[in-house]
């Protein structure tokens, strides 16, 4: 069965790194968002695209696991709702989720997004200390249900996930 998987983790714990890994590994698609902006536009989030592209790499995701090849997503995803939001989704298209969360110390981080800094200047975008900081509280950490792949949690909106996700990512629902 397809399985989408969503690798979570704050700035620089190695996400990326993984979803390659995890890629060739088992055979899945990988979606990492950075690439396409930094293509596309060289900077992270201009004028709020970053959601709509994120929205539209959820559609392909859902193409795909309707097709019965894995996807992985490389999207940082640090709220709990979203992760349980693309859950829901993958169940729709017959595909089963888990995350993935790679933990790391703040000060490994910073040596890490450091180190990346200096070595693929191309590839990423500068980040300050005090960024990594403020970001490091925004990160609802996966409880030990959600990393086992049972957690299910009711939409935060009376309409069900659906019109939730169209808020969050515009353009990620359709046929
Ligand atoms: N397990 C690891 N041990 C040591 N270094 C690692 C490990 N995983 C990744 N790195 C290095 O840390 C840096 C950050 O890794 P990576 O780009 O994969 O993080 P990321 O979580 O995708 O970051 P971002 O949130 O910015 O997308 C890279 O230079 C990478 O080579
Ligand atoms: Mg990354």
């Amino acid at each position: 069965m397809a399985e989408l998987i969503l690798v979570v983790g704050h700035v620089g714990a190695g996400k990326t790194t993984r979803a390659i890994e995890l890629a060739s590994a088992i055979g899945a698609v990988r979606l990492t968002p950075d690439e396409w902006m930094m293509a596309l536009f060289g900077e992270s989030d201009p004028d709020g695209k970053r959601d709509v592209l994120e929205g539209r790499l959820v559609w392909t995701a859902a193409q795909i696991l309707r097709s019965g090849t894995s996807v992985i997503l490389d999207f940082g995803l640090w709220g709990r709702d979203e992760r349980a939001a693309l859950a829901w989704l993958a169940g729709t298209v017959g595909a089963t989720a888990r995350t993935e969360y790679l933990s790391v110390d703040r000060t490994t981080q910073s040596a890490r997004v450091a180190a990346r800094w200096q070595e693929s200047p191309h590839s990423t975008w500068a980040v300050t200390d005090a960024q990594l900081e403020e970001w490091r509280h925004l990160l609802q950490e996966p409880d030990a249900r959600e990393l086992a792949g049972t957690y299910r949690a009711e939409p935060p909106d009376p309409g069900g996930w659906a019109p939730w996700i169209a808020r969050r990512w515009p353009t990620a629902l359709g046929t």
